[in-house]
């Protein structure tokens, strides 16, 4: 145990943690340089395309005498659960900045996490190849500052030239503790895959004894037992061993079939049980969409893709539903917006399989008249008449540089942050506030970058619930309910997401034979109407040319049925981009 090293990259999205965990890959000749490939921990093609990290990637390598697992991140808050279950299975962290962008808020969030988990803390400056020379100097400043300690400490590396990457790697050696062990045998979850012949695929931190493939074995959070299929090491493809021992960390193959039964966070110990190894905690969605397969008749493959889905990242829950317009579909839940937004573009990609959603929607806690508590995360059944409602309230911390201060704290017309402190950090300021979940996953992200010139960044924590006041807001064309557009709203801004709902909807929606009325109720009360006129071919002009009547009729008649086909089907096609549309505020 003496030569291993356990130790994660964190970073702010962006800051280039896997293109830096691509030179540790070539330094240590893990991955021979004909296979290489940039972000080579990135194995999903979408993580790929879009250049971010979504799933943690661990790899162990082998450098002069020493093992080194290292676990790569995301840098986005939505995963922000998977960096703090990869935490916990290492014993250091190389802490990113990249030296053009200096610390930003996912920073100070994750430099608080490693403290927070007892972790030796090294501070790495990257992009030095692109950053100018002030640019360097400051961010090692910043971080300095952050870590307290001497900017002589830090190491300036680029993940793109290679520079500075072995003077890491031996600060890592150096620095970073060796596993202690423990009594027993255990070993932490804290991530999985699936596999169709292994099962679910439990990547594991060894903390004590071993672990061998055909042995017996117990998830000791779920009580589950089972028998090794396979133990073994990452290289970072899975490679079979005859036992991984204390210390390290490498997978066990379960066999289990069922995803909810292998948590992350849980503790596999001996086949006679024990208390699992630290707070057993799942992390739980909190973004709500309904989706609903594109063509109603792809329902059953569009089931098998969702289910497919979630057996590699069961961090989404599926609940099914009926819509009376869509169809069967399923209500699912997300870690966040962009959880939500990868999920189908995943179903899009993978399994070529197109959704229409639902607004997304938090869940709310809601008193019923009668008194009896329900928690409600799909608008169409949020009640009318309620008692009291609960929401879900965020922390966000926002870093911005001093002269953008002002913008950013005009959010608060638009968005109801509230409790809101500012500390200042050398050029920049920190602003924390609370803030109701529904209003961060509606454009936040983006107007907070369009205020500050895309200098302010942000990460959020859940906070608690909070007593609101909100209504649902339901939107009609020609007269119908159009699924999938009900949302619930904060009364203070109902008229105007009504306003500006049916406006926008006036100018995204396409023009029929025929007027059509777009309102929106809430209370059964109208509070905004627009109206699509029909298209210019109007029925009247035909009179006055002196059309004959045969071609009237007939197009009375296609209008007749254009109106009933839009009534019976209850739904105009709305598109992802055009809910996206409607979200900003
Ligand atoms: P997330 O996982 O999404 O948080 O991103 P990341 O931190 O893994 O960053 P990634 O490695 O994907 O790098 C982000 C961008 O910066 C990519 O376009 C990289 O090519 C670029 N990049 C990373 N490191 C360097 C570097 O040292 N120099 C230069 N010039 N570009 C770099």
């Amino acid at each position: 145990m003496q030569n291993i090293r356990n130790f994660v990259i964190i970073a702010h999205i962006d800051h280039g943690k896997s293109t830096l965990a691509d030179r540790l890959l070539e330094v240590t000749g893990t991955v021979p340089p004909h296979k290489m490939k940039a972000q080579y921990l990135d194995q999903l093609e979408l993580e790929r395309e879009r250049g971010i990290t979504i799933k943690m990637a661990p790899v162990r390598m082998s450098y002069k005498n020493y093992v080194l697992n290292l676990i790569d991140t995301p840098g986005h808050s939505d995963f922000s659960y998977e960096v703090s279950r990869s935490l916990k299975a290492v014993e250091g962290a190389v802490l990113l900045v990249d030296a053009t962008q200096g610390v930003q808020a996912q920073t100070l969030a994750n430099f608080h996490n490693a403290k927070k988990a007892n972790l030796t803390i090294i501070g790495a400056v990257n992009k030095i190849d692109m950053a100018a020379d002030d640019q360097i100097e400051s961010s090692l400043k910043d971080l300095a500052d952050l870590l307290e300690t001497s900017e002589e400490k830090l190491i300036k590396v680029s993940g793109k030239t290679g520079e500075g990457v072995e003077e890491l790697l031996e600060k890592v050696i150096q620095e970073v503790p060796p596993p202690k062990n423990i009594q027993g045998n255990a070993a932490l979850v804290f991530s999985s895959l699936y596999d169709e012949h292994k099962g679910v695929v439990a990547f594991v931190r060894v903390f004590g004894g071993e672990f061998s493939g055909q042995a017996n074995a117990q998830l000791l959070g779920t009580k589950t037992s089972f028998k090794i299929k396979e133990v073994g090491h990452f290289k970072p493809e899975l490679k079979a061993e005859d036992t991984i021992s204390e210390g390290e960390i490498g997978y066990i193959a379960t066999g289990i079939k069922n995803p909810d039964s292998v948590k992350v966070g849980d503790t596999i110990g001996p086949s006679s049980g024990g208390a699992p190894l630290v707070g057993f905690q799942v992390p739980s969605p909190v973004v709500f969409v309904s989706l609903y397969p594109d063509e109603g008749d792809d329902y059953e493959d569009f089931k098998t893709a969702l289910y497919k889905l979630r057996l590699h990242d069961s961090s989404f829950s599926i609940a099914s539903t009926v819509s009376e317009a869509l169809g069967r579909g399923f209500q699912c839940g997300f870690l966040g917006r962009l959880h939500f937004e990868i999920v189908a573009q995943r179903l899009d990609r993978e399994f070529n399989i197109k959704v229409v959603n639902s607004f997304p929607s938090v869940a709310y806690k809601v008193k019923l008249s009668k008194g009896e508590w329900v928690v409600i995360d799909n608008p169409k059944d949020f009640p009318d008449d309620y008692a009291e409602v609960m929401e879900p309230i965020v922390k966000v911390t926002i870093l911005s540089p001093l002269n953008h201060l002002g913008s950013v704290l005009k959010l608060k017309e638009t968005f109801r942050l509230s409790n809101i402190r500012t500390e200042t950090r050398g050029e920049r300021i920190i602003v924390t506030a609370d803030l109701p979940l529904s209003d961060l996953i509606s454009d936040f992200d983006d107007r907070l970058k369009s205020v500050s010139s895309g200098f302010a960044s942000f990460s959020y924590e859940f906070l608690d619930y909070q007593k609101s006041k909100v209504k649902r807001l339901d939107i009609l064309v020609a007269e119908e309910i159009v699924p999938g557009l009900s949302r619930v709203v904060y009364e203070g801004d109902l008229e105007l997401v009504a306003r500006k709902t049916v406006e926008r909807l006036k100018d995204l929606l396409p023009r029929q034979q025929f007027s059509q009325a777009i309102q929106a109720s809430a209370s059964g009360r109208i509070v905004a109407r627009e109206t699509i006129p029909a298209m210019k071919k109007a029925l009247g002009d035909f009179g006055k040319n002196g059309g004959d009547r045969t071609r009237k009729m007939k197009l009375w008649k296609k209008q007749k049925e254009g109106k009933k086909k839009l009534k019976a089907m209850g739904r105009v096609t709305i598109s992802p981009q055009v809910f996206k549309e409607l979200l900003k505020r």
